[in-house]
């Protein structure tokens, strides 16, 4: 079984970033908006932070207390909607369930919505002119087609249909074109005989957030298994009290998958590559240049 490491694959996405930066009239800026202190979260934009020390963008962190309240979100993201110095914006996901997350996203500039969650982006990807797209279902093509594994004329099955990832992944997938034109299922926890139709696939795409949801049963043999899930399971035996698995079976897959990416290491480094490219992309627009 082919292990598909995503680490290369960001640094050659990083590299290019970094050239473009150097060469351009000012850094790109990207403003994270974090609520409360959820631990994975906390990673995730301190990952986020770092690539954008590595490559020369500019990066602001604002960290809000859990309890803060819509206004005053609402508020600074109209701040960052009209700073110059901004491009993109991105409000780490889950927020606090007091908060209404879909008015919160909706009231980002849909020119600096850089994780692609805006409604105006949804819908550009829907009537198939995408504009900016979410960054793990960009990354998670953008691996495949680093490892020669196309999706053209493939059956796909996505399993997980959330707005950060499935349903996005799906519609990128049904694309007229030739990173596009994969015949998709898209599934969830509720889709009766799952095995059987997750069987059917050639590549499967798990992002339903459940940790170890899907078995070597799910799996053709030889298929190509994308986890996009990264999910934190107690571990007494481990340093920090908690290990990472995906929403994969991962020791179920050897011997059995054609391919698959390992939880960590996989798809999570491409999604961080993935916001600086949209990042830039979004600079270049805003400054009315060409995307390169
Ligand atoms: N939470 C988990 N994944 C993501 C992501 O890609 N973007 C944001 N904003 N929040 C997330």
């Amino acid at each position: 079984m082919l292990l598909l490491d995503g680490r290369p694959v960001r640094d050659a996405v990083f590299d290019e970033l970094a050239k473009k930066v150097a060469g351009a009239s000012r850094a790109p800026g990207l403003a994270v908006i974090l609520v409360g202190d959820d631990p994975a979260s906390r990673v995730y934009v301190r990952n986020k932070e770092k690539g954008c020390d590595k490559i020369g963008f500019l990066h602001r962190t604002h960290r809000l207390d859990a309890d803060t309240d819509q206004a005053t979100i609402l508020a600074l993201v109209d701040d960052l909607n009209r700073d110059p110095a901004i491009d993109g914006i991105l409000i780490q996901m889950p927020l606090p369930s007091h908060l209404d997350s879909d008015r919160i996203l909706a009231a980002v500039d849909p020119a600096k919505d850089v994780d692609g969650f805006h409604p105006v982006n949804l819908g550009l990807l829907v009537t198939g002119k995408p504009n900016t797209v979410a960054c793990t279902p960009k990354g998670v093509l953008r691996m495949l087609a680093h490892y020669d594994i196309p999706v053209s004329g493939r059956r796909v099955a996505v399993v997980g249909r959330s707005v950060i990832v499935g349903r996005p992944m799906s519609l990128l997938l049904n694309l007229k074109g030739q990173m596009g034109d994969a015949t998709v299922t898209m599934c969830h926890s509720r889709t009766p005989e799952l095995p059987a139709v997750t069987r059917e696939a050639d590549i499967l795409v798990a992002a339903l957030g459940v940790p170890e949801f899907l078995r070597r049963e799910h799996v053709a043999p030889g298929a190509v298994v994308v986890d996009v899930g990264i999910n934190r399971v107690d571990d007494p035996s481990a340093k920090k009290g908690y290990r990472l698995v995906g929403d994969v079976a991962a020791a179920e897959m050897d011997g059995h998958a054609g391919a698959l990416t390992p939880v960590p290491g996989g798809v999570g480094p491409m999604t961080i590559a993935m916001l600086l490219e949209n990042t830039w992309e979004a600079m270049q627009r805003r400054e009315g240049g060409d995307r390169d």
